[in-house]
């Protein structure tokens, strides 16, 4: 049996791709500091999956922390999802990011470096494309940032590339996700951010369950169909699933390689608020406010390359992610707090 290391496994993907990895065989050690997840999540896997997961609540900033664990398992690969995560706070408080994003998968890769554990899965995310003026945008797109988090994830990105240069050795696996949303069907797992949520469906779920009032909508007069912004929304399982397809790749292949992990289709803000009425039944109130800043008209990705070489494909349409958001957010009006 394969034991994979997941750094932030307790988050919102890195829940979901651990009950794939459990119900495939692999064993999972995650590592989290539980800075925007609660450790019930993991409880919720172990009854979902009925299997167990070994936990360390802890930083992937500690280095004797990475010492323990790397001496005491012996482990196949790593996916690596800690980090920060939200573009505005990261606009305040960069060196939070730099220090958490950055130079956290420094020590990790140091580390891995040093126990010759060269397998790695990285989350990146589409914002390494910057404000593109056409899509479908495939792995070839000119990379640039438009904030601080978008540049942790660049600047990962070119670690990785030149560690790769530097010893070939490795197999690195860069997944650019677009936009996940939805949950595990079960309605056991989802997302639950701390905070007011910065991302659309999250805000949409909420309002359903009553937790805010209404739905801003940033802008109705971008160049798109109706005037909202369209993005390439996908199913966190569909997502989760990428990340086993990456985990055979660098099993397999030595390089250093991008994928795009995206459904190809682009939905707007009013689509996909139409969308969920109808899955959920639940109507959500929402008014037409200004653009918020940094914000894309229209991105969507081409999963071209994922299909061709991973051998990666999605299986859920809108109205899915829609009905699993719901239902996760129906049961679990107060998310994992309850
Ligand atoms: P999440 O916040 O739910 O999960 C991240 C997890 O990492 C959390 O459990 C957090 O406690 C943990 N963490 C953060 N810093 C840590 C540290 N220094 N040491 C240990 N644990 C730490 O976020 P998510 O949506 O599951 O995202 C996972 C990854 O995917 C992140 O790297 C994120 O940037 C990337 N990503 C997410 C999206 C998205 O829309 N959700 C899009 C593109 C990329
Ligand atoms: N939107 C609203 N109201 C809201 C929230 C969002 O109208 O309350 C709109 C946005 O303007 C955008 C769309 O809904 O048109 C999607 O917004 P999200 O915040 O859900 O997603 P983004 O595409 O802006 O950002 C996400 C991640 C980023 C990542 C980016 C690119 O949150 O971390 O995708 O991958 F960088």
């Amino acid at each position: 049996m394969k034991t994979i290391f997941v750094t932030g496994g307790a988050g919102y993907i890195g829940t979901h791709t651990t009950v794939q990895l459990l119900e495939a065989g692999y064993e999972v050690i995650i590592l989290d500091n539980l800075s925007n997840s609660r450790q019930e999540a993991i409880q919720r896997i172990e009854i979902l999956t009925g299997k167990t997961v070994t936990l360390y609540v802890g930083d992937i900033r500690d280095q004797e922390l990475l010492d323990e664990i790397f001496s005491t398992h012996s482990i196949h690969a790593v996916v690596h999802f800690a980090g920060l995560k939200a573009v505005g706070e990261s606009v305040s408080q960069p060196l939070h990011y730099y220090d958490n994003n950055v130079a956290g998968t420094l020590v990790l890769l140091r580390m891995m470096d040093q126990y010759g554990i060269k397998r790695i899965v990285f989350s990146s995310s589409a914002t390494v494309y910057g404000i593109p003026t056409t899509s479908p945008v495939d792995e070839s797109f000119p990379l640039s940032a438009t904030n601080p988090y978008g540049r942790t994830k660049l600047m990962i990105e070119e670690m990785l590339r030149d560690l790769y240069t530097a010893d070939p050795s490795w197999s690195i696996a860069i997944l650019r996700y677009f936009n996940p949303i939805g949950a595990h069907d079960s309605g056991t797992i989802g997302e639950d951010p701390f905070d007011v949520p910065n991302n659309l469906m999250p805000y949409i779920t909420q309002v359903a369950a009553g937790r805010l009032k209404e739905l801003q909508v940033f802008g109705d007069d971008y160049p798109t169909h109706d005037g909202t912004g369209v993005r390439d929304y996908i199913h966190v399982v569909d997502l989760a699933l990428g990340h086993l397809k990456a985990l055979e790749y660098v099993g397999n292949h030595v390089g250093v390689e991008a994928f795009n992990l995206g459904t190809g289709k682009g939905y707007s803000v009013l689509d996909l608020l139409q969308t969920f009425q109808q899955e959920s039944g639940q109507t959500i109130p929402y008014q037409i406010t200004g653009k918020r800043d940094g914000d894309v008209a229209a991105i969507f990705a081409d999963p071209q390359k994922s299909k061709a070489i991973l051998g990666w494909e999605v299986r859920h349409d809108i109205e899915a992610m829609c009905r699993d958001a719901w239902r996760w957010q129906s049961n679990n009006p107060k998310g994992y707090s309850e």
